[in-house]
């Protein structure tokens, strides 16, 4: 692709959803708008470039950002940090709120919904004194095609076998044809929304734990450092807070207290010092939202 397409592709990312293109991924942006052109009857690459650079931005240019997105997820992603949830993180939520027996989770790139899923499994397999309590899953992503199919939750036997034992499998899934389609009784537990994280966000509750991983990697550093002062409002102050194994507040956001357990690094919000500085913090910030 020329240079110009490739400058208009990465400003559209940029502005769109936040992601950083370097030089070197005009292969990626060529595969993945490639095949969008192609099934929208565009002869070339260039052709489908040059009608976006025609119109105004719209569905197409949307579609386009989308397809940019990597969408790579699985169930139980990394193992080790839903250990920690099981174990520990969990565990401690459920004393916190057992006066007001409600618990809100936020999955901030839920992708295809594995994410979002693994965690109402584990809250159905392992914290069975859960019934009777409100518990809310909100999923959220800036794809709607992904949140489709999040919503449908069918995953092909190769999706399945990635980070479901056969025992959860069978449990929590029903076979259709080549598929494996989640039960009524735990997709009802996730709320899956739109929500662009480079964007103004809606009204979110306080949050008692919210995973946000393998988003902000593709982001530039002051994108990242406004999604993670826009979370501390959220994440109630005795909340906790999961990135991605190659994501951190370290150097970004000096407000999160990092707690190592073995292998993965959690984060808390970190204890005011001086609540009146947050309070007026806070307001700042959201007056620049
Ligand atoms: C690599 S997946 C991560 C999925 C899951 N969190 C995990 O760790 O397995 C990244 C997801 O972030 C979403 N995404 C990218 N930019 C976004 C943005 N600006 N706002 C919301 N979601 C975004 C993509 O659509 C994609 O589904």
């Amino acid at each position: 692709m020329t240079e110009t397409d490739f400058q208009y592709v990465q400003e559209l990312a940029a502005r769109h959803a936040g992601i950083v293109l370097v030089r070197g991924k005009e292969y990626f942006v060529e595969s993945r708008l490639g095949s969008i052109a192609r099934s929208a009857g565009y002869g070339t690459l260039a052709e489908f470039i040059a009608q976006l650079r025609r119109v105004p931005v719209g569905t197409p240019h949307l579609q386009a950002v989308e397809a940019l997105c990597t969408q790579e997820t699985s169930f139980f992603r990394d193992f080790h940090p839903f250990e920690l949830l099981r174990q520990s993180l969990l565990p401690d939520l459920l004393r916190k709120r057992a006066a007001t027996r409600e618990l809100r989770i936020w999955c901030g790139a839920a992708a295809t919904g594995q994410e979002p899923y693994s965690l109402a499994i584990l809250l159905r397999e392992h914290f069975l004194q859960l019934a009777g309590w409100r518990v809310q899953i909100l999923a959220t992503d800036l794809s709607e095609a992904t949140l489709r199919r999040a919503r449908v939750g069918a995953y092909t036997q190769l999706e399945a076998n990635r980070g479901l034992s056969a025992a959860l499998l069978v449990k929590y899934f029903d076979q259709d044809g080549t598929q494996w389609l989640i039960k009524d009784d735990v997709r009802s537990m996730v709320e899956f929304r739109p929500l662009n994280l480079i964007g103004s966000w809606p009204t979110l509750p306080s949050m008692d734990l919210v995973l946000m991983r393998n988003v902000l990697i593709y982001f530039d550093t002051a994108t990242r450092q406004d999604i993670l002062r826009r979370l501390r409002q959220v994440l109630r102050p005795d909340g906790y807070l999961l990135l991605g194994s190659a994501e951190t507040t370290l150097h970004l956001d000096g407000s999160y207290e990092l707690i190592q357990h073995e292998r993965v690094t959690c984060y808390s919000p970190a204890q005011v010092a001086d609540p009146l500085a947050d309070a007026l913090n806070r307001l700042s910030g959201l007056s620049g939202q």
